[in-house]
């Protein structure tokens, strides 16, 4: 059973120069977490191990967007999202997320790690008006239309969510160098 805590309206901030990984079969059953996503997620590695990775999952996070991350991971491509997560204490901290693939010899995908580091004020404000407003019609009119609201979203600003993201996310200076070094250990 998946522990549930009473969501708190209290954030945890962390270091933008502490990355959180974890890494999960293909079904989002963890497999490996490192020090920083038990420290700040309040789960122990022992807790963790083998859990469906929504234990972290926020109830103020629209369906949609996992949606459209699983989509991409099935379909064999590397995609990103800013994610609000729900912490063991029920405090919340919000994350951008670089998810990749690993394969086997045989070219079969064997698991999904997930690279995060801590979100900039500038993208949650910008993040959590799109978010609320597609939980909101999630609520009345499911999942389809709040894709079909992220697509209208997108189309008024011209952009394919692909790019929405990368303008809104893309690593800079110092952050992008120890971001990529980091992910070069965990590949
Ligand atoms: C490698 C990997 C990392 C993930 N990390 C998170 C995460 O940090 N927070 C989260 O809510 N979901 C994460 N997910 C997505 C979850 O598997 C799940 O789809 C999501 O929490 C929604 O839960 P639900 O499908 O039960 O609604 C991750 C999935 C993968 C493959």
């Amino acid at each position: 059973m998946i522990y549930r805590p009473i969501v708190l309206d209290k954030e945890i901030v962390f270091s933008k120069k502490k990355f959180i990984v974890s890494k999960t079969d293909t079904k989002g059953n963890i497999l490996f977490v490192n020090k920083n996503f038990s420290e700040i997620s309040g789960y122990s590695e022992k807790e963790l191990m083998g859990m469906p990775h929504n234990v972290s999952r926020h109830p103020d996070m629209p369906r949609a967007i996992f949606f459209l991350i699983w989509n991409s991971l099935k379909m064999g491509r590397e995609v990103s999202g800013v994610i609000k997560n729900l912490a063991k204490s029920g405090e919340y901290y919000w994350v951008i997320a670089d998810f990749s693939i690993k394969r086997n010899h045989q070219g079969e995908i064997e698991s999904f790690t997930s690279f995060r580091r801590s979100a900039p004020n500038q993208v949650i404000e910008e993040i959590e008006i799109l978010y609320e407003t597609m939980l909101d019609i999630e609520k009345k009119h499911g999942i389809k239309g709040s894709l079909s609201y992220l697509e209208s979203f997108l189309e008024e600003k011209g952009v394919s969510y692909d790019e929405f993201l990368e303008e809104l996310i893309r690593p800079k200076g110092i952050i992008a160098i120890l971001l990529s070094s980091f992910k070069s250990i965990f590949s």
